[in-house]
């Protein structure tokens, strides 16, 4: 029997990478292997109505309201994965997506937003081949999901997960994530906060395609996606025996590092202000006067990703630090608070 029309609906949540990806070659194929925390609290929810045995085209409203500029995009895009789902541009889309965090807040909605087509995708695949949802249909749209916005695919996992190839992390892919073993993450890492300090909500300078796109000629590339191979020999062990510190200096050291990439680009460019470098310098100082474990990492943009354990006695007094120093450097007292349990 032939389906008309389907309505599926999905949700996917966010991440954010401790080791970067920054820099990938043709097809979505990353120049270094990543690794990330996927967020909680922080989703996309989106349904996708499929009429079929209409000429195909894309509709997109994002929080009720209809978006051109998205539709075109996503009409690119599943042109771009025909060849994996056959039945895709045989009939008429109309996608209705919203995002639980506020719009351009340094928490990547391409992330959670392509990990939701993903999984509709999916959703609509099960109903036409009759095949049930298993674990290969999950890496199936990890893998179509990269297609759209690489760091995407980690988003399909919970917990902490990892795209490409490394010798380190048996069954990893430059194609898909996989999530990072379980029983080689210590405890301490499996309840863990992420505050975002909304330190400047407006529209990036450099979007982050252009952004990789600059590694091509950045005299650095090739010692930092080096690097990025090797900060996994000593991840492994911090990991596995929940050295604190030793997560803490690996952490800022690759989020600086991203921020370095771009400042070595040509043309440069900068995306932190004023107010990131701030919160840098007090998360530092509170570090150095207290000594709790209080840290951060950036993604492409001025927002502060506040790192600090969940389970620990000392996260009142972080979270109390938190509020009455560093909120002030944020426009308009912007945080989103998520937490990650697995
Ligand atoms: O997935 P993209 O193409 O938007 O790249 C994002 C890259 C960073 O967010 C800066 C780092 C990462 O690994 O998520």
């Amino acid at each position: 029997f032939t389906i008309h029309t389907r309505t599926v609906s999905e949700s996917c949540p966010s991440n954010i990478a401790l080791i970067k990806y920054w820099g990938k070659y043709e097809h979505q194929i990353p120049a270094n292997p990543s690794i990330s925390y996927t967020l909680n609290h922080c989703k996309t929810n989106t349904s996708m109505e499929f009429i079929a045995d209409e000429p195909f085209s894309v509709q997109t409203f994002l929080s009720g309201n209809e978006e051109i500029k998205f539709a075109e995009k996503i009409e690119k895009y599943f042109k771009s994965i025909a060849q994996y789902l056959p039945w895709i541009l045989k009939g008429k889309y109309i996608i209705r997506t919203e995002n639980t965090f506020p719009h351009s807040s340094g928490i990547a909605s391409s992330a959670s937003g392509f990990g939701a087509i993903a999984k509709c995708l999916m959703s609509l695949d099960e109903v036409f081949t009759g095949k049930s949802s298993d674990e290969e249909s999950l890496q199936k749209a990890s893998f179509l999901s990269r297609l759209g916005s690489g760091s995407a695919c980690r988003s399909l996992y919970n917990g902490l997960v990892v795209w490409g190839e490394t010798e380190h992390v048996k069954g990893s892919s430059d194609l898909f994530a996989v999530p990072y073993p379980d029983t080689e993450i210590h405890e301490v890492f499996k309840r863990f906060n992420d505050w975002v300090l909304l330190i400047h909500e407006g529209q990036k300078s450099v979007s982050s395609t252009v952004g990789h796109g600059l590694m091509k000629t950045n005299p650095y590339a090739e010692r930092r996606f080096q690097e990025a191979r090797e900060n996994f020999v000593p991840m492994k062990e911090i990991l596995k025996n929940g050295d604190m510190n030793g997560f803490i200096r690996l952490v800022e050291h690759e989020a600086l590092t991203l921020h370095a990439m771009m400042m070595m680009s040509e043309p440069a460019f900068i995306l932190m202000k004023t107010g990131t470098l701030e919160v840098i310098n007090k998360i530092w100082d509170f570090r150095r006067d207290t000594g709790l474990p209080l840290f951060f990492t950036l993604d492409a943009g001025a927002n502060v990703h506040l790192l600090f354990p969940d389970n620990d006695s000392d996260s009142g007094k972080i979270k109390e630090f938190i509020e009455t120093e560093l909120l002030p450097h944020t426009q308009k007292n912007g945080i989103v608070k998520d937490v990650m349990r697995f």
